[in-house]
């Protein structure tokens, strides 16, 4: 079990705010004397959905059979994550071999019955599949760039938040980084597995996700401090996940640490939400549920898992839904808290995840332009990420080739959003199936890691 922080302290509830619907054909004299109420949604995900927010559970594939757990899942919920089996234990189990089949049978599941998907999570220090485990240096490095990449691309435009990077910091007061194998292959790990993320899947929302975290304190600190170096560095952060695994008391300062966050220009997701059964549990749900509305980059609330007894804090029956499958106080608590809002608010609204990825045989625009290329690198000592964007000129292309010329002794060991035609000497990188047709001035990324030393040259660019 976490060591989770209590603060003691509660939060005045807000004035519950009833918005008045006037419909169509409603007389104003009657709008006047006898506001109507707007309609109260009767799910979680319709609730939370009149703001424009999320509401979504933790859940596995094989609960799918479990007709109970399945009927509350699909009725109440409108974004759903794995539980387990999207790690990397569960979808890289032998080096370089993967395994999708339960995390395509969640990710189907949740296309059929119309709900988004997050992700969680590419890179842990823990449920790492043993060959990980026994690995470290620019190998493991590798390894992990090599992940991120090939579970990023395999989900590319279904996903609409991913957790790249879990439980990276300390507990503690220390605000620093947690020791793990990952850590020791050097302090820019998070952020090369950040931008591998982006290169894979960049519509997706890239997120950090920590427990711990709810309040201002020491850990939430130091990941506060990450994302503002991040920020005005480039490196391609678009959110931050509190886990919110809670016990019998809520900080009085969890919306603030949200909105803090919110401020540098990330959007925020409460990612696992669950609490302690006591006096306090529904108080709490509703709580939380407020400070999420409360804060306009909250974009959606998870809690993680159904009925208690799907909990792993099965003892603490945390959740929203008791092991009968009824609805208990807490449920009743965040319904009418999300209900007491309405009208679109998040800034960055997620994307729609049950929309395909691009039709490789849409008819391609009219070609005949030109194209520049850009690399920008991560290096470390023995190895590199390189990420390349494509920029079309004045007219629309239908293809591309970047020449990137490579340092004596460098390979290149992985490529992603291209085809290469070596791995070392001159490379040439030619776009894949969905990536080469670019309109007018638009531009495409792709990527490729190596060993040895990234290419420092300006490539070249000949569009087809
Ligand atoms: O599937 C195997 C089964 O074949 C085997 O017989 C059994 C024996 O122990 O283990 C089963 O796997 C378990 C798995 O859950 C599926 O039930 C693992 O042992 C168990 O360790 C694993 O626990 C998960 C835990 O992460 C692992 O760290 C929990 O279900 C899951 O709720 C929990 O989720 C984490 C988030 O990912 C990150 N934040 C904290 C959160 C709670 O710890």
């Amino acid at each position: 079990m976490k060591d989770r922080r209590d603060g003691a302290a509660r939060i005045r509830p807000r004035t519950v705010v009833m918005s008045v619907v006037a419909g169509a054909t409603m007389l104003a004299a009657t709008a006047l004397t006898a506001p109507a109420a707007n309609a109260a949604a009767s799910t979680l995900g319709a609730a939370a959905a009149q703001s424009g927010r999320y509401f979504g559970a933790a859940t596995s594939s094989f609960m799918f059979s479990n007709t109970q757990h399945t009927t509350i899942l699909n009725r109440e919920f409108n974004s759903i994550v794995a539980e387990n089996e999207m790690k990397w234990d569960a979808t890289e189990p032998q080096q370089n071999v993967f395994n999708f089949t339960g995390a395509d049978r969640l990710v189907a599941h949740a296309r059929a019955n119309g709900m988004s998907v997050r992700g969680h999570a590419l890179v842990w220090h823990s449920q790492q599949p043993g060959w990980a485990q026994n690995m470290s240096g620019t190998a493991l490095r590798n390894a992990m760039i090599n992940h991120v990449t090939r579970v990023a691309t395999h989900f590319r435009g279904q996903i609409h938040s991913w957790d790249v990077v879990n439980e990276a910091f300390a507990d503690g007061g220390s605000g620093g980084r947690r020791d793990s194998n990952l850590q020791r292959t050097g302090n820019d790990w998070i952020e090369v597995a950040f931008r591998t993320a982006k290169a894979a899947d960049p519509n997706a929302k890239l997120c950090y996700n920590d427990y711990n975290t709810d309040g201002i304190n020491a850990k939430s600190t130091g990941i506060y401090n990450m994302v503002r170096d991040f920020k005005s560095r480039g490196v391609p952060i678009d959110c931050v996940g509190f886990q919110s695994h809670l016990g019998t008391t809520l900080a009085s300062d969890y919306q603030a640490n949200l909105q803090r966050f919110a401020d540098l220009g990330v959007d925020v997701q409460i990612t696992e939400l669950d609490v302690a059964q006591g006096a306090n549990q529904a108080s709490i749900y509703e709580r939380v549920t407020r400070a999420c509305l409360a804060v306009a980059r909250c974009n959606g609330i998870t809690v993680w898992g159904v009925r208690d007894n799907d909990s792993w804090r099965r003892g603490e029956n945390p959740l929203l839904f008791d092991a009968n499958g009824n609805k208990k106080p807490a449920y009743t608590s965040v319904l009418n808290a999300l209900n007491s809002v309405s009208g679109p608010n998040p800034t960055t609204p997620p994307p729609n995840p049950t929309t395909p990825p691009p039709n490789p045989t849409t008819p391609p625009p009219s070609g005949g332009g030109a194209c520049s290329a850009s690399v920008s690198l991560n290096s470390w000592s023995g190895g590199f990420v390189a990420t390349v964007r494509v920029t079309a000129g004045n007219a629309a292309i239908r293809g591309w080739t970047v020449r990137i010329t490579l340092p004596g002794g460098t390979t290149v060991t992985g490529t992603w959003n291209a085809q290469a035609s070596g791995s070392s000497g001159t490379v040439n990188f030619s776009n894949v199936s969905y990536n080469g047709q670019l309109s007018a001035g638009g531009s495409t990324e792709f990527g490729f890691q190596g060993t040895g030393t990234g290419p420092s040259g300006t490539p070249t660019c000949t569009a087809t």
